[in-house]
């Protein structure tokens, strides 16, 4: 079901952009890709955005800095964001751990969750060794865990909520960006 965007005791966001949530292995930036293509918007990772501001990579910053310094850099990286339009930003699947990002994402776009399930993220996700918070013996665990802990987070910041499992990216892709484009033109004109 699409959301009311237009909710009246609130002023009226005006949605420019996509904002893609979800846990490591939801398909963010495979999906965002695809939408991002098929409408004609541009592409950013707020991960890419930390390396090349940060002149190191995720692992190097995570190892250098710790996670907390990692989350100074994702917060930096959403306001460096806000003035663009017609992007779809695929996010880090912890930024909203920041009760401070909350607000910043919503201000940034129509945010869509990409939901999966423990056992398909750890599939997805299995073969890379780039992403600090799985490299331990138990990855799939941590991936439960995380989902537990991050659900409602995920729930409380997104307009949509896209449950993954079954559907290829293609499918996402399709259904997503038709999803956005009633959600845009549902907009009233600014005033
Ligand atoms: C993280 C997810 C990663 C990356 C970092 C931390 C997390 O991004 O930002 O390793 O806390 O879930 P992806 O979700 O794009 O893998």
């Amino acid at each position: 079901m699409i959301p009311d965007l237009q909710d009246s005791t609130q002023p009226a966001r005006r949605l420019n952009n996509i904002v893609l949530v979800g846990l490591m292995g939801s398909g963010k930036t495979t999906v965002g890709k695809l939408v991002a293509q098929s409408i004609g918007f541009n592409f950013v990772d707020t991960d890419d955005v930390i390396t090349r501001a940060a002149g190191k990579s995720i692992p190097d910053i995570f190892s250098e800095e710790g996670e907390a310094g990692f989350r100074v850099h994702e917060t930096n990286a959403l306001r460096q964001l806000m003035n663009e339009q017609q992007c779809v930003i695929a996010t880090g699947g912890g930024i909203v751990t920041q009760p401070h990002n909350l607000p910043l994402l919503k201000e940034l776009g129509y945010v869509v969750w990409l939901f999966a399930t423990p056992e398909i993220l750890h599939a997805r996700t299995a073969h890379s060794d780039e992403r600090p918070l799985l490299r331990n013996n138990d990855p799939a665990g941590t991936l439960r865990s995380l989902l537990n802990a991050r659900a409602p987070l995920y729930q409380q910041a997104c307009d949509l909520k896209i449950t993954t499992d079954d559907l290829s990216v293609h499918d996402v892709a399709y259904g997503l960006a038709e999803s956005v484009r009633v959600a845009f033109a549902q907009q009233k004109p600014a005033s």
